[in-house]
């Protein structure tokens, strides 16, 4: 079956996997008794559902006083069925007021720039769709590959002091991006301190700071918990301090929104980001009508809405956060026994465990083009586990023939852990299985793509075979 599905883990059918789904932590929560409850009250209504506003009474709740909307005139809270849809209608209505102003390099490359701790695959791809260039700047610890750091998920503030302090630069930059936890560098979180110093200097220069902030209430836990001065907060109150650093933010519910389906993007009255962009509410509730429907329910169902304002309740709780946060390091722990040899990203972060795969498969001669992690996950489903490649396949592109990495190179295996669905059990089963791999590691052979190599968001549709 691996085979017949051309080795992609996407293509293949779940009901089939015997051991644990591992591929994505988004979407894949199992609701609480509480969240099951909050569906059955689920207000169908096609205009101004009860949900909706619900939802825009949990964001004060969960973010922060400034996140009310006072301004009757003035809509901060749209919602998407996901985070990339979200993330797509940002940068489509962004990209159609940049483009009244007629900036252009004079040779087809981007004009504007989006700086950002580590933009996810979703988040880039939106970006460079509508003709944004993504620049990740990850701190030094990151590139270092530091086993020890804590905040490894932060920005490199200095790169980016050096890209706004040149004025010609500066005007290139319409916003800057926060991804909270940072996904793309290893599920990393980003300190405070990080957040205020990269909010100071985007204020300083007049810019917004955004968060994509899928795993906030892991990425508080996180300076709760190793952060110095917050030990006495409560999460709570650690996510609004980080809240209080931004502009506006965007969220796929499917991850600390504890639900199955949801997105939203949410700006803040008087910030940076609603002051540059005055013309971006209405642009964005048009786009709301033509691809998702009345913007009170956002392509989502009302149950779905009440479904997500329990959600965000249960993900600042201590206890939830603690169980969610501590599983995924055991698990971290074991896969780190089975292989040794600095091959997991430490210190393992809230949601996944990442294989470095350049380490992985130091010394086996397998080059990047034999896409090695491609063959890893093809044999880790024939295991019964699903993992997911986000390396050189997921984040490189192949141009006019030729594959070209992405800068900051990055190449990993992730194991994501859905939210309260596995035992610590079931993990030690995957965390074997990725070991005995890894043993054998001389023998797995590489792959080459029968499909879709030229693809954009390639690793979603592609289709591969082992070599010989
Ligand atoms: C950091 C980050 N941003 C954005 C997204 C996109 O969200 P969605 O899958 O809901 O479109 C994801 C999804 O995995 C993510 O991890």
């Amino acid at each position: 079956m691996v085979e017949a599905v051309g080795l992609n883990v996407f293509k293949f059918p779940a009901r089939m996997i015997p051991g644990c789904d591992l591929l994505t932590d988004s979407g894949t929560t199992t609701m609480t008794m509480r969240q099951w409850s909050q569906l059955l009250l689920g207000d169908e209504s096609y205009g101004s559902n009860e949900g909706y506003f619900e939802f825009k009474e949990q964001v004060v709740e969960t973010f922060g006083p400034q996140w009310e909307n006072l301004d009757k005139d003035f809509e901060n809270v749209f919602l998407f069925h996901q985070g990339r849809a979200a993330e797509n209608g940002l940068f489509t209505c962004l990209g159609r007021i940049l483009e009244t102003r007629g900036k252009s390099t004079g040779d087809g490359r981007p004009w504007y720039i989006i700086p950002s701790n580590g933009h996810f695959d979703t988040t880039m791809a939106n970006i460079e769709a509508n003709g944004f260039e993504g620049r990740n700047l990850f701190c030094k610890e990151a590139l270092a590959k530091d086993r020890q750091a804590r905040f490894k998920g932060n920005m490199d503030v200095a790169g980016l002091e050096v890209l706004l302090d040149d004025p010609k630069m500066r005007e290139r930059v319409p916003l800057v991006y926060l991804t909270i936890t940072n996904n793309t560098g290893g599920g990393q979180p980003v300190s405070l301190e990080n957040m205020r110093r990269v909010s100071e200097l985007c204020h300083t220069h007049g810019l917004p700071l955004m968060f994509d902030a899928c795993r906030f209430a892991e990425n508080a836990w996180f300076i709760r918990q190793f952060e110095q001065g917050h030990q006495d907060r409560s999460i709570a109150e650690v996510v609004r301090l980080m809240f209080e650093q931004v502009d506006g933010f965007h969220i796929s519910l499917k991850k600390d929104g504890l639900v199955n389906i949801g997105g939203a993007l949410v700006a803040k009255e008087g910030g940076f980001l609603s002051k540059n962009y005055p013309e971006l509410q209405a642009a964005l509730t048009g786009h709301q009508v033509l691809v998702e429907g009345h913007p009170t329910y956002g392509g989502l169902a009302g149950r779905d809405l009440k479904g997500a304002v329990e959600g965000l309740k249960t993900v600042v709780s201590r206890g939830f956060l603690d169980y969610r946060i501590s599983q995924v390091q055991r698990f971290g722990a074991r896969v780190d026994e089975a292989c040794g040899a600095d091959v997991v990203i430490k210190p393992v972060g809230g949601h996944a465990v990442y294989l470095d795969l350049d380490k992985f498969f130091e010394g086996t001669g397998l080059s990047d083009e034999q896409f090695p992690g491609i063959s890893l996950t093809a044999l880790l489903l024939v295991a019964g586990h699903r993992l997911c490649e986000l390396g050189v396949y997921a984040f490189g592109r192949n141009v006019g023939g030729k594959e070209v990495p992405s800068e900051p190179r990055v190449n990993n295996v992730r194991a994501a852990v859905p939210r309260l669905c596995y035992e610590d059990i079931d993990l030690r089963a995957a965390a074997e299985a990725i070991g005995v791999l890894y043993e054998q590691r001389e023998g797995i052979p590489g792959v080459e793509v029968e499909y879709g190599q030229d693809l954009p968001m390639r690793h979603f549709v592609s289709r591969f075979r082992f070599k010989e």
